[in-house]
């Protein structure tokens, strides 16, 4: 029998992994988008243009808890990956209200329309480090007290006890995967490795002449997007729901990223990044860094990409995305 998949956030980057690693594994899978993105593939399906022909969309909003009803009636999915959130912490501190509602109310949304209309569908939650915050410890695992440094942290904070609750309560089979931070070349612009490895092509091609940053003292465990959604895969295979860290358990900083970044393309990041302290956030996270043991133990899962390796991909992606005179 072909396995039913159901992703929310299908057009970002971890939903577009995942929906071809789902397909490779003979997967139907299905994805929920807003109607504009319907109505504007070239600009807001991207990510996913070459699979579209592959994929069932569905026209549908987070916000709508009849509109998720419908689809979990019309699919009756066997695997839903909830994904689909306001990710950019920065931008939770400018509007923490629509970062809660959103990310709270469509975590819950999805839960109830999954508990009422296909209780026996296994459900993956996107938590994330970001609920460490002001880390209790070094590494962090599941254990380890959650302290939440912004509004998007919070609301990872509701999405993972509504979960919890939903598999407590219901006995959803539920599992929440505690992923650090994870990139690639269909990373958003606005976040920091993106950002980096733009600027950096861009001077190199001498289209711009400058990098402004905030923190770059900050420390994060960056791994690769592409083998994150394989472990969000592999929670779901297991007999009994269980949460997850997925990280590299290797740390570097801000500025470890843009030097490698731009020794990539033959320069010297000091002679290009400035600060500009209105990029500083109110609250940060200073420093995160994630014990995944439990997740190669249970799951066989491990990080192989290296930092280097993701650094010069990205690079190398965005020379070939500028120099062939596309925008941002
Ligand atoms: N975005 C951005 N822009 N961040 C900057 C900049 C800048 O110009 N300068 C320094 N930073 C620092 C931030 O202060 C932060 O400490 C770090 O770079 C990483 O920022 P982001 O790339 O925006 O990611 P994030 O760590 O806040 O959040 C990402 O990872 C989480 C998992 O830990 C997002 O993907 C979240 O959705 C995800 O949950």
């Amino acid at each position: 029998m072909t396995k039913r998949a159901l992703i929310t956030g299908i057009t970002g980057q971890d939903g577009s992994y995942l929906a071809e690693f789902l397909l490779e594994q003979g997967y139907e899978v299905h994805g929920i988008v807003r109607r504009i993105a319907i109505e504007d593939p070239a600009h807001r399906l991207w990510r996913i243009l070459a699979i579209k022909d592959r994929l069932h969309l569905h026209a549908a909003s987070l916000e709508s808890l009849p509109s998720i009803y419908r689809v979990f009636q019309a699919v009756k999915p066997d695997e839903c990956y909830h994904l689909a959130a306001q990710s950019f912490v920065s931008y939770s501190f400018e509007d923490e209200f629509s970062t809660l509602n959103a990310n709270i109310n469509g975590t819950h949304y999805v839960l109830a329309a999954l508990k009422d209309c296909a209780p026996a569908c296994r459900f993956y939650f996107a938590a994330s480090s970001e609920m460490f915050g002001k880390v209790a410890e070094v590494p962090q695992r599941e254990t380890t007290r959650f302290h939440p440094r912004s509004a998007y942290g919070i609301s990872k904070v509701a999405g993972f006890d509504l979960t919890r609750n939903y598999r407590e309560a219901y006995g959803i089979q539920a599992s929440c995967g505690i992923l650090y931070n994870h990139e690639s070349p269909r990373r958003g612009f606005e976040f920091v490795t993106r950002k980096i490895t733009s600027h950096a092509a861009r001077i190199k091609l001498g289209l711009i002449r400058e990098l402004k940053l905030g923190n770059l003292e900050a420390r994060r465990d960056w791994g690769h997007a592409r083998e994150y959604v394989r472990a969000m895969w592999m929670m779901l295979q297991q007999p009994l729901a269980e949460d997850y860290v997925i990280a590299t358990g290797e740390q570097h900083t801000v500025r470890e990223f843009a030097e490698v970044a731009f020794s990539c393309v033959g320069l010297d990041y000091r002679n290009y990044v400035t600060i500009d302290p209105q990029l500083l956030r109110p609250a940060e996270v200073e420093t995160l860094l994630g014990d995944a043991s439990k997740a190669k133990r249970e799951l066989g899962w491990t990080s192989k990409i290296s930092f280097k390796e993701l650094v010069a991909e990205m690079v190398e992606a965005d020379m070939k995305h500028f120099a062939a005179g596309n925008e941002k």
